[in-house]
């Protein structure tokens, strides 16, 4: 059996070395590091693959959400509501502008914002909503548009963990995730559904207007060449990242497939499993790209069986072991544990497996026999 690993970026790179290559080598004879031809084809190739009229590469996803905050002209003070259960960096760059965060609980069958909780939390000062699509399934979009049709609010998805995930609306429309709310952020990282070779990020918006104002912010605020208009950052991505982009966008549906298929052969062999959740598929919002494979484990069982996979060389993670709430740098007199029982409990059940394109029938019945036959025994 091949070595399993959580994350397989060398099996990967075999299946599309002579590609990637061949675009570095023309990277480097050209010279073109910075907004090189790269950047600019990819940036199209993306706004056609996710069906949105503008994309705004950056250096990745944490700069991106950033950046769709400052676009968005979000001023110290105002409320934004965003999900307890997700990678901090969500909450960071809403701190890091003096926005305030406000943390809600999430939904217990796909881990993702509750929109009653987002009810909630509205106040006069709410002005935007954050959901993530964490570990690559779309939050209830439906609703939370709905929510801020009603109440004036921006829509900022995070969809970092779930690109190229469909969402199937209400209206009948199926749309890509992070094209669904006025704006989208999303991140490159390596070992995201698509990943470069380093950092990088974008930001999605079929608003022109604003796509103009962030293609500024992401350049020192610069419209015009030594023209700064407004504060910026330097924040791109570069043209070896675009490359190796360009290189897997066209074959992300295939990788996203190959993470599908997995999951399902998890999925059947944990079925009848009592200490076992599997993942939900949420009924209208049937997408899921697997960013992450998170069983609940149930009746106490989790750390035991983690101290487990540990022994047995399984690499597994927990993804989140804390509420954000709970984070030294983001607790708040404002926040009551009584207003997060969902995001309570998960911290305590939730193991994600490995989960890639590259893993093999072999190394999932090594994984799911190793699992079943220690909460059995
Ligand atoms: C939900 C979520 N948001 C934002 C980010 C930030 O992306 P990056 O690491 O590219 O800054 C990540 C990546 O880890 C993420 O998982």
């Amino acid at each position: 059996m091949r070595k399993i690993q959580m994350v397989d970026l060398k099996g990967q790179y075999e299946g599309i070395k002579d590609q990637v290559n061949t675009a570095f080598k023309e990277v480097i004879e050209n010279t073109a590091f910075i907004n090189g031809p790269e950047v600019q084809q990819f940036q199209k190739d993306l706004e056609d693959y996710l069906q949105v009229k503008n994309v705004i590469p950056c250096a990745n996803g944490t700069d991106a959400l950033q950046i769709a905050m400052m676009g968005l002209g979000l001023k110290p003070g105002d409320e934004v509501i965003t999900a307890d259960f997700t990678f901090a960096a969500t909450v960071e760059v809403i701190a890091l502008l003096q926005l305030t965060p406000v943390l809600v609980d999430v939904e217990p069958d796909s881990f993702n914002i509750d929109p009653d909780a987002i009810k909630k939390a509205i106040t006069p000062k709410t002005k935007a909503i954050v959901p993530v699509h964490l570990f690559g399934q779309a939050a209830n979009m439906d609703a939370i548009m709905q929510i801020a049709e009603e109440h004036n609010l921006y829509v900022i998805e995070d969809n970092a963990q779930a690109i190229g995930g469909n969402y199937h609306s209400k209206s009948g429309k199926t749309l890509k995730t992070g094209a669904i709310g006025h704006i989208g952020a999303t991140s490159f990282f390596p070992s995201k559904n698509l990943g470069c070779y380093g950092d990088g990020g974008a930001i999605f918006t079929n608003d022109d207007q604003l796509a103009h104002t962030i293609r500024g912010i992401v350049n020192h605020g610069m419209y015009e060449r030594y023209h700064h208009d407004v504060v910026g950052v330097n924040s791109r991505l570069d043209s070896l990242q675009a490359a190796v982009l360009r290189a897997k966008l066209p074959k992300l549906d295939i990788y996203n497939e190959a993470r599908k298929k997995a999951a399902n052969l998890y999925n059947a062999a944990f079925q009848d499993e009592l200490h076992i959740e599997t993942p939900h598929r949420i009924g209208d919002c049937d997408t899921h790209v697997y960013h992450q494979y998170t069983l609940k484990i149930k009746n106490g069982k989790r750390d035991a069986l983690a101290k487990h996979l540990q022994e047995k060389g399984i690499p597994f993670g927990i993804y989140y072991p804390i509420p954000l709430h709970q984070q030294k740098a983001y607790v708040d007199s404002r926040y009551n544990e009584a207003d997060f029982p969902v995001t309570n409990k998960l911290v305590q059940e939730v193991l994600s497996l490995p989960m890639h394109t590259e893993l093999d029938n072999e190394q999932i019945d090594y994984i799911t026999g190793t699992i079943k036959e220690f909460l059995n025994t």
